[in-house]
C-alpha cells in the first residue's frame, strides 16, 4: 500500500475488494446494504461479487480436482486485494450458502485464498441484534482463516423502515448513511494498516 506520507487518496488507490454477500434473495436487504457501502466508500476501489450461489454442496472428495465454478470462486477472491462479508443471520449463525462458498474456497488445506486479506464484516436483519450473533460465528471462522477482520465499528443493521436502502445502494436515512460511510472510511484505513493481501498462503 501507499507510503505513509502519501495523501488518503493515494493510499487508496487500486483496492480491489471481492464482495461475499450471505443472501441469495432477490430483494436482499444484505444485498442492498451491500451497494451501499460501495457507494459510500472511496470512489477509486473497485468491487467484484463472488458468484456463491454457483457452487455446489462442499465435498472434500472434489477438493483437490474442484469445478470449474469452484475455481472462479477461488480466482476471484484470490485476485482481491480486501474482502466484504455482508450477511444476514439465519437462525443465530451464518446462512448454509455463505458457509458453504467459505468452505471451498479455504480449500485445499494450503491454499486457503482468504489468507492475509483485510475483511469488513457486515450485516443487516429484520431483527433487533442486526446479525450481531452470526457475524460473531463468521469472525470466528475468519480467524481460523488468517482474515484480518477490522473489529470497529461493527456494523449491526437492523433494516427498519422497509426503504432504509433502496435496490440500488441509496440510503434513505442520513445517520444511516453518515455510519456507513464512516464505516467505509474506517474499513480503508484498516487496508492500508494491515496491506492488502494478493497473494494466497
Ligand atoms: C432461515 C431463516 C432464519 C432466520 N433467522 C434469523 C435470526 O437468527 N436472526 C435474525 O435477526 N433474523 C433471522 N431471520 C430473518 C432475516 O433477518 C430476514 O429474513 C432478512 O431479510 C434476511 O436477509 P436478506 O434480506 O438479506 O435476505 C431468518 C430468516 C430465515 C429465512
Amino acid at each position: 500500500m501507499g507510503a505513509a506520507s502519501a495523501a488518503p487518496e493515494e493510499g487508496h488507490m487500486g483496492v480491489k475488494v471481492a464482495v461475499l454477500v450471505g443472501s441469495l434473495r432477490e430483494k436482499s436487504y444484505n444485498h442492498r446494504l451491500a451497494l451501499a457501502l460501495q457507494r459510500l466508500g472511496p470512489p477509486d476501489w473497485e468491487y467484484v461479487g463472488v458468484r456463491i450461489d454457483e457452487v455446489p454442496h462442499f465435498d472434500q472428495d472434489l477438493e483437490d480436482d474442484a469445478p470449474d465454478s469452484v475455481r472462479r470462486l477461488k480466482e476471484t477472491i484470490e485476485a482481491a486485494d480486501a474482502l466484504m462479508f455482508v450477511t444476514p443471520e439465519y437462525n443465530r449463525s451464518v446462512p448454509g450458502v455463505l458457509k458453504n462458498a467459505i468452505d471451498w474456497a479455504s480449500r485445499p488445506k494450503k491454499r486457503n485464498s482468504f489468507a492475509g486479506k483485510p475483511a469488513l464484516v457486515a450485516g443487516a436483519s429484520t431483527g433487533n441484534i442486526g446479525t450481531a450473533v452470526a457475524q460473531s460465528h463468521l469472525r470466528m471462522t475468519l480467524a481460523y482463516l488468517d482474515v484480518p477482520a477490522m473489529g470497529q465499528p461493527e456494523v449491526y443493521v437492523k433494516f427498519s423502515p422497509e426503504d432504509l436502502i433502496d435496490m440500488e445502494g441509496n440510503v434513505t436515512v442520513p445517520d444511516t448513511e453518515r455510519f456507513l460511510r464512516g464505516v467505509m472510511a474506517a474499513f480503508a484505513r484498516w487496508v492500508e494498516t494491515v496491506g492488502a493481501g494478493r497473494v494466497a498462503a
